[in-house]
């Protein structure tokens, strides 16, 4: 870990007066839910082809619709059985220190669970489900609910039930319409991004003086462009991940260095052993 790196990060977080901090699938990963680009990532096991688009889905549905059972029961589960960690923890923590604004890719809700209050979810919540016509959320569900979709899709991917009893149970756990207006709220590719998060996403990143960017490969656009963003206006930017690519690396899992960076930033003293940070 660079020394001076650690110093200007926790220097810059005493001083800011209202941080974003912007997330991808890394910070999610010490709560079991797979990223989408590492080695064991989602999109390995899933060619985004087939599995990245609404019309891909439903391609895939039609010809294998054991496989699109998989995938879901793969997305749902993982976010069904997480909890917050120590990283989410720490963020919800800075807010009791400064103007804090999340501003996050990841569907799982885990910010709101760990208690942070200014989250903006760019790529929509899978908690959520949304009626396309009205362009309306209209019903956010528990993990719990989302545990028992999981245990549905289980049946049908082991072959336990038949694809026509995995509907009819799916028509009580989801509020699905013959018409396909309800669907989960997410933004898959090729899709506007969600509002009004997107909006507000821009306006706290177009307020903030310092942006800590977690856990993502900065691989997607246009949320990929948000740390430039706010380097162009001024901002600090900090990367934190185990192979950080921006501004002011900090290499490390987000669970470890997040505590000790807000620990060492409204703590007693900057700590001049930075490897406490891995
Ligand atoms: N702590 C911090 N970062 C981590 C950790 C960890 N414990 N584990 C992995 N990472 C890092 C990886 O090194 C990588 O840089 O998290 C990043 C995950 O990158 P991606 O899998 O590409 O996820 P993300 O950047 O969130 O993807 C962006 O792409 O597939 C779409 O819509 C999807 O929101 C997603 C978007």
């Amino acid at each position: 870990m660079n020394t001076d790196n650690w110093i200007t990060a926790v220097l810059a977080l005493r001083k800011a007066k209202h941080v974003v901090v912007f997330t991808g699938a890394g910070i999610s990963a010490e709560s079991g839910i797979p990223t989408f680009r590492d080695a064991d990532g989602f999109w390995q096991r899933f060619p985004p082809e087939q599995f990245a688009t609404w019309t891909g889905l439903l391609r895939t549905a039609l010809t294998r619709p054991q496989l699109v059972a998989e995938f879901v029961l793969n997305v749902v589960e993982p976010i069904a059985k997480a909890s917050p960690n120590a990283g989410h923890l720490a963020v919800a923590e800075l807010e009791k220190h400064v103007k804090t604004s999340v501003v996050t890719q990841n569907i799982d809700g885990l910010h709101q669970s760990a208690g942070s209050t200014d989250v903006h979810e760019i790529h929509g919540s899978l908690l959520e489900v949304v009626d396309t016509s009205a362009a309306q959320v209209i019903r956010r569900f528990e993990r719990n609910d989302l545990a028992q979709i999981a245990e549905t899709l289980r049946q049908y991917a082991t072959h336990q039930i038949s694809l026509f009893s995995l509907l009819r149970q799916l028509r009580k756990e989801y509020p699905f319409d013959w018409l396909g207006r309800h669907r989960p709220n997410l933004v898959l590719f090729g899709d506007a991004m969600a509002e009004p998060a997107w909006t507000e996403a821009r306006r706290v990143v177009d307020q903030c003086d310092l942006l800590l960017s977690v856990g993502t490969s900065g691989a997607v656009y246009p949320a990929a462009m948000l740390p430039d963003w706010a380097a162009g206006r001024g901002a600090a930017v900090v990367t934190i991940d185990p192979h950080p690519t921006g501004d002011c690396p900090l290499a490390g899992n987000a669970g470890t260095i997040l505590p000790r960076l807000i620990g060492d930033a409204f703590g007693t003293a900057v700590t001049s052993n930075p490897d406490a940070g891995t």
